[in-house]
């Protein structure tokens, strides 16, 4: 899977990409990120990409024909076009909420694209024209889209085979098949005991069906605290 990621701040994501999981997955040959700058293919004299809101108003919106640039550069292909060939994502806080269904689809193709916004956001006409669809990592406004994108990143990075120290590990987690879409049910390790709080006794059991059924019963629903 190769993801393309246009930002303005490619050096966000240096301590990313310095993590094991990632490195795993990208050593691995299963993963592949491009960070691309739009700085580097702006037609604009000093670099611009961004400019005033029409309109008036706070802050810096980035410019279509920046955007529609670093996009023709680097796929060889009419800005408008690009998304035929691979899905174009535009961060942003309006967009669609990411969650494990998402991700999914997300991991089913061979790779996309997201650009990463800063400031006020982009110009409506790059929405529009060139992306298939706008992703949001939730109802809040964070600075800039290389957050978002790292998030994207990193949940699929580890359903990759050899991302994680152990396959089973992303297998048997929150919103997985294997857990029937439900949250994971509590996880203790050592000290049996501390400060008067004990691990479940069924826990340190060594009975496998016993630990089983417990863990079944404590496997919850989204949105609900593990009882
Ligand atoms: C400061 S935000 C712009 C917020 C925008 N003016 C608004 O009110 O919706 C700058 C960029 O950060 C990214 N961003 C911020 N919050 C996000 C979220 N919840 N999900 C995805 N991207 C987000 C987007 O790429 C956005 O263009």
């Amino acid at each position: 899977m190769r993801i393309d990621i246009f930002t303005l701040f490619p050096q966000w994501f240096g301590w990313f990409f310095e993590q094991r999981h990632i490195t795993n997955a990208m050593q691995s040959g299963e993963l592949t990120v491009r960070l691309l700058n739009y700085r580097d293919h702006t037609p604009l004299r000093h670099n611009q990409v961004d400019d005033t809101p029409c309109g008036g108003g706070a802050g810096m919106v980035l410019r279509v024909d920046a955007v529609c640039a670093a996009l023709e550069a680097v796929y060889d292909a009419p800005c408008d076009r690009v998304r035929n060939r691979r899905p174009v994502y535009l961060l942003s806080p309006r967009g669609r909420r990411l969650d494990s269904g998402v991700l999914d689809e997300l991991g089913d193709g061979d790779g996309f694209t997201l650009l990463c916004g800063r400031y006020e956001g982009f110009d409506e006409r790059i929405s529009e024209h060139m992306a298939s669809g706008e992703l949001s990592i939730g109802d809040y406004v964070v600075s800039g889209g290389e957050l978002p994108a790292m998030v994207v990143v990193d949940a699929l990075a580890r359903r990759l085979p050899g991302a994680l120290g152990s396959d089973e590990s992303a297998l048997y987690e929150s919103f997985s098949d294997e857990l029937g879409g439900e949250l994971e049910y509590p996880q203790y390790t050592k000290p049996a005991e501390f400060r008067g709080w004990r691990v479940p006794d069924v826990l340190l059991s060594g009975n496998h069906a016993e630990i089983e059924a417990w863990r079944k019963r404590h496997t919850g629903a989204p949105g609900e605290a593990g009882d």
